[in-house]
């Protein structure tokens, strides 16, 4: 079902709250090393999409798969075991720990007796710690870190655990401009060196600044798919999305 090279695949996915059609038909490729944003305007089925990727939510009907496995039924930690990294729109960084106890979570959480990262796994992990400034800040309480550290540490605890995609629902939620870019760029070296990476985001000064392709999302169904520049030129895109902005 999935051409070579895809990492991650989606077919027909559909997901419903009561009366309500969160998500319908929705198929997406994603390439092995590709950096994909998904856009849309409120309401637009994103968070739904995410929360299937991740599987905390199951689809009504359609299939996933990670590389050629389906895994439509897995659990996320199962998944997260496959090597998919998961962040969520809401940080779950544990306030009463500090950075460092915080990024030991994910290594105990699947298994750190069997798992081990690979270099460049642990090059990318040393890389988030240092450009987002955790390093000198292992024994600071998670909850005395400023906002947008507290995003960081996730990512950086998601990449602790060495995954080969990461899934991201907007990271850059809550963030300054400067705050926004350094994120955007620390997320570019990553797929630069070979990551996958899945972003969800509102924000599109954000998108410009990493997207190689893009997913607009609109009532549940996938509206256009491109890269940033046709997006945005895009009159029907401008005028459910861009155009409320
Ligand atoms: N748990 C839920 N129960 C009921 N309806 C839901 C639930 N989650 C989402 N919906 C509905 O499904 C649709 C898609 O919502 P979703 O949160 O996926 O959109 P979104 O694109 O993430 O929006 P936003 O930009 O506001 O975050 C909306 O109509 C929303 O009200
Ligand atoms: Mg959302």
């Amino acid at each position: 079902m999935n051409g070579a090279g895809t990492y991650l695949a989606t077919r027909d996915l559909a997901k419903r709250f009561g009366g309500i059609v969160a998500t319908e038909q929705v198929s997406l490729d994603i390439a092995e090393g590709e950096l994909r944003c998904i856009i849309g305007p409120n309401g637009a089925g994103k968070s739904t999409l995410f929360a299937l990727l991740c599987g905390i939510h199951r689809p009504d009907s359609g299939r996933i798969f990670i590389k050629e496995q389906d895994v439509t039924s897995l659990p996320s930690f199962r998944r997260v075991r496959l090597g998919v990294g998961l962040t969520f729109q809401t940080n779950r960084a544990f306030h009463d720990l500090n950075v460092r106890q915080n990024l030991e979570v994910p290594m105990g959480a699947t298994g750190s007796a069997t798992h081990s990262r690979s270099a460049r796994s642990e090059d990318r992990y040393r890389y988030a710690l240092s450009v987002f400034g955790l390093d000198g800040l292992r024994e600071t309480p998670a909850r005395e870190l400023p906002h947008h550290q507290l995003q960081w540490l996730e990512i950086a605890m998601v990449l602790s655990g060495g995954p080969d995609i990461l899934l991201l629902d907007e990271p850059t939620a809550g963030m300054s401009p400067e705050e926004t870019t350094q994120t955007a760029r620390v997320l570019q070296h990553l797929n630069d060196d070979g990551l996958t990476i899945v972003v969800v985001e509102h924000d599109i000064a954000f998108v410009r600044q990493v997207a190689q392709r893009v997913t607009v999302l609109h009532q549940g169904s996938v509206f256009a798919e491109g890269s940033i520049d046709e997006i945005t030129a895009h009159d029907d895109v401008r005028r459910i999305y861009l155009g409320q902005a």
